[in-house]
């Protein structure tokens, strides 16, 4: 017998003004599952559930808490009937403890904390569900991964019965989104519901009860996961649309030399060292992968090497002329192009539209500006450029692009990003967040500007990916290069060896 229905969405429609991002969508939950929502991106997977969240109100449509009409006012009303949501950008204040940051959240008024109840309560809560996190750490000591694990404590401290994640597993290590699931489990078991946003059909197929698909702010299907195939998912998600093919060709041997890096250390936020006395040659027409386990240094090394980060000691040599103590700006005239991982801290700007951030690295060329003055309709032609080429929904050419969806904001950057014919691609996990399509196309890309001659150094935690695309592979490890080896010639055992600091 199928478990009461805890939630129903009936007939849910929100539009923001052309888009229609909700459009009467129906869904059940059931106590005690974990319910997944997939779809391409802009599909309106975080409008609904931010709809849940009370942070967007219907434009019609009805919603039941067991059984009875609610209407959602706010998160903290949310709360109050017992549904929390932890979003793609984490809300911690990161010079407090995770023990404070768990108590502000719940909107208690009580002048003095009483830490050490805090810290038990925590400390219950981390057993019951298998949820480690150390209550007095500071955020900023913490990983992505534990910080993950905070807000999902916020919520289970505030007694929330719905717990909703948007995309979780999106900057989670492949090891920590098992550990995620085991939590989410148990908290299923527990009579909790959970609501996973996700574009990884495996994990969902793996992890979760039912699946959801939405399609252009509809409902495209839905099935027990017990029944669900990549086949029938990918048709959901992507419809007719052909998927990009990605067929990678062997780069000819002996390209010919473009960034050296000699003996580079480097420090992180921390103040400690992050890189270890790394040298190695990256060549014109390859894909250079960096295997690694999360905080293995790929960060620092990307940031330095995009000359946002300060050289300790060594040497980076681009064409044969050092550029070790240039700056931003003079890297990207040079040809560097730098896809970071966290788009809104790095790459874009929220507040500013899809035209502004589309010439963000280079409204100062006379293609876009004269005398100081910019040249508007220059600018909208390359912006409308890249919504045709990379098919980004935007909602309009005027709304900030902190309000695109996760997907389509990815999409820009990574337009802008290669656009130009640069040199070297540093791509940070260029598709993450990104549909099944939409990341086949960004991969064919990629493939195709190292046909052109480019080097990508290509940051990834999916072995899968890396060894699609790589030409060779370098293992990161504490801030260390283990070895570099050649796709064809090496196995994910090898790599997997070297990741975990094993020298083989
Ligand atoms: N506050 C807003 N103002 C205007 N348009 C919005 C707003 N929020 C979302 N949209 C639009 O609604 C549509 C659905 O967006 P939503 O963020 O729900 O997609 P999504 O399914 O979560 O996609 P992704 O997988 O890329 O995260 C998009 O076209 C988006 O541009
Ligand atoms: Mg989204």
């Amino acid at each position: 017998m199928e478990n009461a229905v805890l939630l129903e969405m009936k007939g849910i429609t929100k539009r923001f003004g052309k888009t229609n991002a909700n459009d009467h969508i129906c869904l059940r939950l059931h106590k005690g599952e974990i319910h997944a929502l997939l779809g391409e991106n802009g599909a309106g997977k975080s409008t609904l559930m931010n709809i849940l969240a009370g942070i967007y109100r219907p434009d019609s449509g009805q919603i039941l808490a067991n059984g009875e009409r609610v209407e959602i006012k706010s998160p903290r009303h949310a709360a109050d009937i017992g549904i929390g949501m932890v979003h793609q950008h984490f809300q911690l204040i990161s010079t407090l403890s995770v023990a404070e940051n768990v108590y502000l959240s719940m909107g208690r008024t009580d002048f003095v904390i009483n830490k050490a109840a805090m810290e038990k309560t925590i400390r219950n809560y981390s057993e019951k569900f298998g949820l480690p996190v150390d209550p007095a750490a500071k955020i900023w000591q913490l990983s992505v991964g534990e910080q993950q694990r905070v807000e999902i404590m916020k919520l289970l401290c505030r007694d929330c019965k719905i717990l909703i994640l948007d995309e979780p597993s999106a900057v989670l290590t492949p090891q920590e989104a098992r550990e995620m699931f085991k939590t989410l489990r148990n908290m299923a078991d527990e009579g909790k519901s959970v609501i996973v946003i996700s574009h990884k059909m495996n994990e969902v197929m793996e992890n979760a009860d039912r699946i959801t698909v939405l399609k252009g702010g509809k409902i495209a299907d839905e099935m027990p996961a017990a029944e669900a195939t990549v086949d029938r998912l990918t048709r959901a998600v992507v419809g007719s649309r052909t998927l990009a093919e990605t067929v990678r060709r062997e780069s000819e041997k002996g390209g010919k030399p473009l960034l050296s890096i000699e003996n580079l250390c480097a420090g992180n936020d921390k103040g400690l060292i992050a890189l270890h006395d790394l040298s190695v040659e990256l060549r014109e027409g390859e894909i250079f992968a960096i295997a690694g386990v999360a905080g293995s240094g790929q960060r620092e090394l990307a940031e330095t090497l995009a000359g946002m980060r300060k050289v300790v000691s060594g040497k980076i040599t681009l064409h044969g002329k050092e550029i070790t103590k240039t700056n931003v700006r003079q890297r990207i005239s040079l040809g560097i192009s730098f896809i970071p991982e966290d788009r809104l801290q790095m790459g874009l700007v929220a507040q500013m539209n899809m035209q502004q951030n589309a010439v963000l690295k280079d409204f100062r060329e006379p293609a876009y500006s004269r005398w100081g003055v910019l040249k508007k309709a220059a600018i909208r032609t390359a912006a409308e450029n890249y919504v045709k080429d990379y098919d980004i929904k935007n909602g309009g050419m005027e709304l900030p692009v902190g309000l695109m969806s996760g997907g389509n904001q990815q999409k820009l950057l990574v337009a802008r990003e290669i656009h130009g014919n640069p040199s070297l691609i540093i791509a940070a996990y260029p598709v993450r967040g990104l549909d099944i399509g939409a990341a086949g196309e960004i991969n064919r890309i990629l493939l195709e500007q190292k046909e052109r001659g480019a080097c990508i150094l290509l940051i990834s935690e999916e072995l899968d990916e890396i060894f699609r695309m790589a030409d060779r592979i370098g293992v990161l490890c504490g801030g260390r290069l283990m070895g570099v080896r050649e796709n064809g010639k090496t196995d994910y055992e090898e790599i997997g060896r070297l990741m975990s600091g094993e020298a083989v």
